[in-house]
């Protein structure tokens, strides 16, 4: 019996056993309650309340405008949907680089006001102190390294990270200082598949890979994007499971038909 099927709950704990046992970790992203209960109900085992709700909720062009309320808004949403998946929500750009205390607060706000039961932010060494000091609070964090989209102006493009290998061998020293900090998991995203799978053999927590090949111990995708509801992004990494964007166009197509013709509602529609 896979522990995945056994848990009622998915906690750090039970995903930590998963990478014992080499069970594969599935995450997707969620933004709000029919989607959560949806995904829940499918068998995910982590909700990610990714801070790319500000690009697929709200249309903006980066991560970095959504705001500390908007993702708690966003969190407690998914929250009244799930019964089982562990749910991590982004702390957003802004809410925890300035120090640790910032950080602490952040999250604290987060787990009180979402009920949420874990926080994930970006960075390696920079952000180790904050990690400690959040995690006194007894508050779980993920760690995110590899493309780390809060930091898109520093790099300008959201090409392969960690290609060349001095790059390469700070992404592993940021991995081995977020396990060490107290991390339960880290996500890498958008790095060689090679190198994401030495991590991966590396550290004793769960590294859940975007982009990052198959070596490593979970995967997560945007679930817009997986459901093809974001049409114009195709990156390399991307498994479109449905073409929503398609469907939804003729279903709302048929729709305005439909009511214009005066064919909806019938008879067998109204009282
Ligand atoms: O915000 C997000 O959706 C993420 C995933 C891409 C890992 O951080």
């Amino acid at each position: 019996m896979s522990v995945n099927k056994e848990v009622k709950r998915v906690t750090t704990h039970v995903l930590l056993e998963m990478k014992r046992k080499g069970e594969k970790i599935a995450m997707l992203t969620a933004y709000d309650f029919s989607m959560a209960r949806i995904i829940d109900h499918a068998g995910i085992d982590i909700i990610l309340v990714g801070d790319s709700a500000s690009n697929v909720m709200a249309g903006h062009q980066t991560t970095l405008p959504i705001t500390l309320d908007q993702m708690i808004y966003h969190a407690s949403s998914v929250i009244r949907g799930i019964n089982r998946a562990l749910v991590v929500v982004d702390l957003p750009f802004g809410s925890y680089q300035g120090n640790s205390k910032e950080a602490l607060n952040s999250a604290i706000k987060i787990m009180k006001e979402s009920g949420a039961h874990a926080v994930k932010l970006e960075g390696g060494r920079e952000v180790k102190e904050s990690i400690e000091r959040i995690l006194t609070a007894g508050i779980p964090v993920m760690g995110h390294l590899g493309l780390t989209p809060q930091s898109i102006y520093k790099f300008g493009t959201y090409t392969v990270r960690a290609k060349e290998e001095y790059e390469a061998e700070l992404l592993i020293e940021d991995a081995i200082i977020l396990e060490k900090s107290g991390c339960f998991a880290i996500v890498l995203e958008k790095i060689p598949a090679s190198l994401a799978q030495k991590v991966a053999k590396q550290l004793t927590i769960p590294v859940i890979g975007i982009g990052a090949g198959g070596g490593v111990d979970g995967q997560v995708l945007v679930l817009h994007d997986m459901l093809g509801i974001t049409n114009e992004f195709s990156p390399r990494f991307l498994r479109r499971y449905l073409n929503l964007f398609d469907d939804i166009t003729k279903a709302v197509g048929n729709y305005v038909k439909d009511v214009k013709s005066n064919d909806f509602p019938n008879s067998g529609e109204q009282y």
